[in-house]
């Protein structure tokens, strides 16, 4: 299967893919992880990336589709994907729709995790997420927290707060959104390959829909 995932920052995509990849065993590939390990790393495209990532504004194309086109064609990727965080932009879209038609390949869907705006700016004021880059699971102050405060429970590892999670990084991260990625959305919704999905409720009740969907896609476990 080949999945496109979108949603609002916040939706609860990384959340919702990390369970769908433990279910389905799907390859989940996360353009927000791959560029904050760039980051991390001091790489020349994470050096790049970084001013972008840290205000909240999307990172230029050229960057974005190089470094997706080529993890899609490592090999763990050949037989499917959950493409998370992209694409994001229209040019993105059509570069996804070349590279796939060149293998001989077309998308099976894109699922949108629907979720208001008001949600996901209290999801993403209060998430933390380990540091640890091996573990990286998220929690909520409020609605996910972890046994002890400030450390993962997988691991014990130091939980840190995002830079683009602070207010006005949100703020523009949700403007690009409706901008620019709602007409993504809206150039598949005419293909008819778009599956809408309530992201409201417990994560439990999110990824029992999602998984619903996907059965009825011809996901098996
Ligand atoms: P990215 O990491 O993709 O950020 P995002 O889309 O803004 O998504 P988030 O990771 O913030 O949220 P999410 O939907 O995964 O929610 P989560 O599950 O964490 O991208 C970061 C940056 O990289 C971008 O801003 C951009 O600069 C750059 N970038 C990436 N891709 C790009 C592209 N294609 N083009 C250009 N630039 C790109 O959940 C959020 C919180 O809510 C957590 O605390 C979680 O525990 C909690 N939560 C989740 N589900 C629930 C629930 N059901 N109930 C209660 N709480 C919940």
């Amino acid at each position: 299967m080949r999945l496109v995932f979108m949603g609002l920052p916040g939706a609860g995509k990384g959340t919702q893919a990390k369970l769908l990849h433990e279910h389905f065993r799907i390859v989940h590939i996360s353009t927000g992880d791959m560029i904050r390990e760039r980051i991390r790393s001091g790489t020349p495209t994470g050096l790049k990336a970084e001013p972008y990532v840290a205000c909240g504004d999307l990172v230029p194309d050229a960057i974005m589709v190089d470094m997706v086109i080529e993890r899609l064609g490592e090999p763990d990727a050949r037989a499917g994907f959950l493409l998370d965080g992209f694409p994001r932009t229209q040019a993105q879209a059509e570069a996804l729709d070349r590279s796939l038609a060149a293998a001989g390949h077309t998308l099976d869907a894109v699922i949108v995790l629907d979720v208001p705006d008001d949600t996901v700016v209290d999801r993403l004021s209060g998430r933390r997420t380990c540091g640890n880059p091996n573990c990286q699971a998220n929690y909520h102050v409020r609605t996910i927290p972890p046994k002890i405060e400030g450390k993962c429970d997988r691991c014990g590892s130091t939980l840190l707060q995002r830079d683009d999670d602070k207010p006005e990084a949100i703020r523009r991260r949700l403007q690009q959104y409706h901008r620019q990625t709602e007409e993504v959305a809206k150039y598949y919704g005419t293909r008819g390959v778009v599956s809408k999905v309530s992201g409201v409720g417990s994560v439990e009740m999110v990824h029992q829909r999602l998984r619903e969907v996907l059965v009825n896609k011809g996901c098996s476990a």
